[in-house]
């Protein structure tokens, strides 16, 4: 698990491969991190969303960087948190997997996350980064192609919920 790390900070400054976008069906920008990309990457990450014709939620759809220090920019649609009891859990596991199965076809090696769901989409941290993490773990586990998964939170609550869901797929200690 050592290909994972924990950061708190401003995805639009990380230097991986792909930063991954928490967006909206529409795929036309937003507000939180998806508003911040956008601001980041320039009116032409807009352009080639525009081409993509939307996003379904669970789903991912991969877009050039532009002015990104990032050379690409996945795109995902989280669930909108409502009681638990309407597939939440299982729409936010499918992000992370699809984002993960575009990420391999695009040869990409090293990927940024934010906490996919937990701002305006109001899903518990802790559930959210749980989830993140252990259908991380469960790709790594088959594919040694990635050399770097990074987490990064916007706010301490995240932060921490970040890493107690690292410390809970780490095996335990022998
Ligand atoms: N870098 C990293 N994380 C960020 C950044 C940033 N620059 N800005 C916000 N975040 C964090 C938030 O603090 C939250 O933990 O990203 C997480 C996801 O929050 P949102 O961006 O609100 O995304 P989400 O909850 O998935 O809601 C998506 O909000 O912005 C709109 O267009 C978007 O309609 C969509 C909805």
């Amino acid at each position: 698990m050592h290909r994972i790390q924990i950061i708190e900070g401003d995805i639009t400054c990380c230097q991986t491969d792909a930063i991954v976008n928490a967006a909206n069906t529409s795929l036309l920008g937003g507000g939180g991190v998806d508003g911040a990309i956008h601001r980041a990457a320039g009116p032409a990450l807009l352009e080639e969303c525009r081409s993509l014709n939307g996003c379904a939620t669970g789903e991912a759809k991969i877009t050039r960087g532009y002015n990104l220090p990032a050379r690409f920019v996945i795109h995902t649609v989280g669930p909108i948190w409502r009681d638990g009891a309407h597939g939440e859990h299982a729409a936010l596991a499918s992000c992370y997997r699809r984002v993960f199965e575009v990420a391999i076809q695009h040869g990409i090696r090293s990927i940024a996350f934010p906490a996919i769901s937990t701002g305006a989409y109001r899903f518990p941290p802790d559930a959210a980064c749980r989830i993140a993490l252990e259908e991380t773990a469960r790709i790594l586990a088959r594919h040694q192609h990635f050399e770097q998964v990074l987490f990064v939170a916007f706010n301490p609550t995240v932060f921490a919920a970040f890493q107690s869901a690292l410390k809970a797929i780490l095996p335990p200690p022998s």
